[in-house]
């Protein structure tokens, strides 16, 4: 990448507290990733001024809380490129499949639909599409993680969707393929972006 040079890396891991105390080279971020200083702070901050029940209270803290809360939504929606409404929180990546497998899911997909995965798919995501496809009557299927092999699929009419991770650089590649080739077709896209 131009203007990368060496010294970068070290200067990200003094971010993150527990590489700095530690000194390790973390290599399981995919299990359980560290928290960032910035982070750290932001939560302490909340627990010690602002904590109270978000969307629940009328009384000035949780006014404070709710308004620090939508504060982030508008944040994050307006760094991915996308509107605040179609931003939800939830707490992990599995609860986060969950919803979109049992409400667009059970909204949009129907008796002989397919849904197509890549052969690498995380189980907590597995399930949810294998249980919507059995009792809606959907077809689940597994492809190769082949860009021809799912060009083939996705163009299919009865392809409702397609989901995919993007662990590293060559499985992002492969994610914008997937993207581009469903723009303006009748399948959507699921990107597991946990990694
Ligand atoms: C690719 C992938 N998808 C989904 C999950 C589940 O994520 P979570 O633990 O946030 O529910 C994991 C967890 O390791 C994962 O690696």
């Amino acid at each position: 990448m131009a203007g990368t040079t060496h010294t970068e890396p070290l200067v990200a891991a003094a971010e993150f507290p527990t590489i700095a105390h530690t000194g390790v080279a973390y290599l399981d971020s995919s299990a359980t990733s560290q928290t960032p200083r910035v982070v750290l702070d932001a939560m302490a901050r909340y627990y010690e001024c602002s904590r109270a029940s978000v969307h629940r209270g009328v009384y000035p803290l949780a006014a404070e809380a709710t308004e620090l809360y939508e504060a982030a939504r508008e944040r994050i929606a307006s760094w991915l490129g996308w509107d605040a409404p179609s931003t939800i929180f939830t707490r992990n990546g599995t609860e986060a499949l969950n919803l979109v497998a049992g409400t667009w899911g059970r909204a949009n997909v129907g008796a002989g639909d397919r849904i197509v995965l890549t052969e690498m798919e995380h189980h907590s995501n597995l399930v949810p599409w294998w249980m919507l496809a059995r009792e809606k009557g959907a077809i689940l299927e597994t492809r190769e993680r082949e860009i021809e092999s799912l060009q083939r699929e996705l163009t299919s009419l009865r392809a409702r969707l397609a989901r995919v991770e993007s662990i590293n650089d060559e499985v992002a590649q492969l994610r914008a393929a997937v993207f581009a080739l469903t723009h303006g077709a009748t399948s959507l896209v699921a990107a597991d972006t946990i990694h």
